[in-house]
């Protein structure tokens, strides 16, 4: 199966964001005028930061159905909610604490420990309880926001880490040795079944791995954002210049 695939290269983090904010939106007025709800999960880190400052100003939030939408998140350190380091941190003082989305409608990941397992499975049932799958079938968010690491990796899904081998669990506990840590992570499954994904990579320090990702010339060329390829739906890459700056010249 041809994968769906769409490559976009802009000037810098601030169009880009704009960009991306723009997709957004259109993504969440789409769906509820399909189905009356939009759910979207969304990855941390510092790239998509300006992202959700955007999607909180006036400009585009009195635009967004923000009473129709539910957001989760994809990934979650295990850290307390007010860490650092924490994804949901991020997500709350960029975004949540900007807008009118309801009480309830963001599911946060609670990944302190010492139970990620049963963090995991209660993850799950709110994602079941939310976006209501078929039985035995894959929950299906409307759109998924990846980022990209230097080392390939999306998600919590890290080369060489035992979650890139999971297919049955939509939520799991990963153990990344070379962070010494654990991370709770959506499963490629999930990430697979989404309606529209797009990868939101920004930066010249991503720019080599990019290349390798988006043009593999050899078995080495394998990184964990490759297992992104979804089942149904467009996967996009939304970069930067300084991003993109190695990728050949005019190959989607
Ligand atoms: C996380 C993210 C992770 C992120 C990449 C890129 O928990 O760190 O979910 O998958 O998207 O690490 O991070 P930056 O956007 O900060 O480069």
């Amino acid at each position: 199966m041809a994968l769906n695939r769409e490559i976009r290269v802009f000037r810098d983090l601030g169009e880009l964001s704009r960009r991306a904010a723009e997709r957004f939106l259109q993504a969440a007025q789409e769906s509820v005028a399909a189905r009356q709800f939009f759910s979207a999960a969304l990855s941390g880190g510092s790239t998509p930061r300006s992202l959700f400052q955007l999607l909180a100003e006036h400009e585009f939030s009195w635009r967004i159905p923000w009473a129709a939408t539910h957001l989760f998140q994809v990934d979650e350190r295990t850290v307390p909610p007010d860490h650092p380091e924490s994804n949901y941190k991020m997500i709350r003082e960029a975004l949540l604490e900007h807008t009118p989305l309801p009480a309830g409608h963001f599911h946060r990941m609670k990944a302190e420990p010492p139970n990620l397992g049963e963090a995991a499975a209660e993850y799950a049932r709110e994602i079941a309880a939310s976006l209501r799958p078929p039985p035995a079938g894959w929950p299906r968010f409307d759109l998924v926001l990846l980022g990209m690491g230097p080392d390939g990796h999306t998600a919590s899904l890290f080369p060489g880490t035992a979650a890139l081998d999971e297919r049955s669990a939509w939520v799991t506990p990963n153990h990344v040795p070379q962070l010494n840590t654990w991370r709770l992570t959506l499963t490629y499954p999930v990430l697979n079944a989404a309606r529209e994904v797009i990868f939101f990579v920004a930066g010249e320090d991503k720019a080599g791995t990019l290349r390798r990702v988006l043009h593999p010339e050899s078995p080495a060329d394998s990184f964990p954002c490759q297992g992104v390829i979804p089942s149904d739906g467009p996967l996009r890459w939304y970069l930067d210049q300084a991003a993109a700056k190695l990728l050949p010249e005019g190959v989607p």
